[in-house]
């Protein structure tokens, strides 16, 4: 088991905290805060709480989404290099002192410090054409790969420069649990799901360096 116990977290989400492995700094742990996934539970109707606390559990949800079909048959084929192309390399659950945690790349840049965020980007430079084309290529990936993602969100891509240029990573959110297996095979559907993803995510994008006048949310319904 891994003692994290006396270590802070160098980032933290909403539902998780993320460690750098205490005996090799290239790995990322991430393990759940109870608090957040209770309150989130306890937020639900009561018929999504007999469907129980696993189903909020991000860590389980990230094992699944590794799962998915598009990554086992590139893996299968060979392909590895094209999937970590724009994800942190995933290695499963591992036990820590904090409970399980997923265990991935950790995505750092020249010195050693973990990648920055794209909203973290966008708020310091904008949207610029470096950033606009590493967007650009992140999102042909999708459709070439046909990997599955929930929405994009700029908190949850992380900038690192690959060979002369930034590259975006999705260090949170893949997979589509909502989507029937089934459906999610048929590849005229899953490209139209990513089209969909992508036009949201460019949506976001403008809102995100807009004014922000008007919640995210309001937005939506213009
Ligand atoms: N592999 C990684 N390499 C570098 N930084 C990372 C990595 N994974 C996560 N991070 C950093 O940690 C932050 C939180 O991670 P993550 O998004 O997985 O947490 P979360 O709690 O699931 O997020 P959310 O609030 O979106 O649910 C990210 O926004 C990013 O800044
Ligand atoms: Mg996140």
């Amino acid at each position: 088991m891994i003692n994290l116990s006396g270590i802070e977290p160098f980032a933290s989400g909403y539902n998780r905290h993320c460690y750098r492995h205490p005996d090799d700094p290239a790995l990322c742990l991430k393990v759940l805060r109870p608090e957040n996934i209770e309150a989130r539970f306890q937020r639900q109707a009561w018929p999504k709480k007999m469907l129980g606390r696993a189903r909020i559990d991000d860590n389980r949800q990230e094992l699944r989404a590794h799962q998915q079909q598009a990554i086992r048959a590139l893996i299968k084929d060979g392909h590895n290099e094209l999937v970590w192309a724009h994800l942190p390399q995933f290695h499963g659950a591992v036990g820590t002192s904090l409970g399980l945690a997923n265990m991935s790349e950790l995505l750092f840049d020249d010195h050693g410090v973990p990648g920055e965020t794209l909203e973290h980007y966008l708020k310091h430079r904008g949207f610029d054409q470096p950033i606009r084309d590493a967007a650009d290529r992140f999102c042909n990936w999708l459709l070439e790969t046909g990997i599955l993602t929930r929405n994009l969100l700029p908190h949850n891509l992380v900038i690192i420069d690959r060979g002369g240029q930034p590259e975006l990573f999705l260090v949170d959110g893949l997979g589509a649990p909502a989507i029937p297996d089934k459906l999610a095979t048929l590849p005229a559907w899953r490209q139209r799901y990513i089209g969909r993803r992508i036009r949201r995510f460019y949506l976001r994008l403008d809102w995100e360096t807009g004014d922000q006048s008007t919640s995210w949310e309001a937005s939506q319904k213009l």
